[in-house]
């Protein structure tokens, strides 16, 4: 996570995995990320240059669930600049691709409800947010990957 440079703040609307506190075990999540990438669920950094400023992903698949959940951080310093759009955008049109190969046609998250820039950015892209079943201040969020799917895979 320090790959995008948490705050406090931000450690704390997102901790899907032990977060990075110092370089050396950052460049060690960094290894993780890459060999996780070759696995069934996707792991992406996003880069400008050599700056890795956002990071996202998909997973669930490798561990048999048939909607993928997904998670994304941008850097600190760098959000507000439609880095987090791009990338769920990116994260979006990668599961509606398995979608057009056969997995699931929705994709999921969770996000605290009090998190407004990321519940703002999911709404604004269709995901709908209802209270988490089983996670209190929490929305589960779901989207519907058929737009976003081939038109010749929709059904
Ligand atoms: C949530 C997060 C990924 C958004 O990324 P970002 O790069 O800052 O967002 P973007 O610049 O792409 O903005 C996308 C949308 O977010 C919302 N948003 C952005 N900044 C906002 C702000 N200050 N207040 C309210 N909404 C805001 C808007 O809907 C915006 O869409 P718009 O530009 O069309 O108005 C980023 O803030 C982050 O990494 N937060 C910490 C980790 C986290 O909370 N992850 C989500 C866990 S579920």
């Amino acid at each position: 996570m320090s790959a995008v440079n948490a705050n406090a703040e931000d450690s704390s609307n997102f901790h899907p995995h032990g977060l990075f506190e110092s370089t050396a075990e950052m460049e060690l999540k960094l290894r993780n990320v890459a060999v996780e990438a070759s696995g069934a669920d996707p792991y992406f950094l996003g880069y400008i240059g050599r700056e890795p400023v956002a990071y996202g992903f998909l997973r669930g698949w490798s561990e048999g669930y048939p909607d993928a959940f997904l998670g994304i951080a941008v850097r600190r310093e760098r959000q507000g600049q439609g880095l987090g759009r791009e990338m769920t955008m990116h994260l979006i049109r990668t599961a509606a691709a398995a979608a057009d190969k056969g997995a699931s046609h929705q994709l999921k998250l969770s996000v605290y409800m009090t998190n407004t820039r990321a519940v703002n950015l999911y709404r604004s892209l269709g995901f709908r947010l209802t209270a988490h079943p089983r996670r209190g201040g929490e929305f589960l969020g779901v989207l519907d990957l058929t737009p976003w799917m081939s038109k010749s895979s929709r059904s």
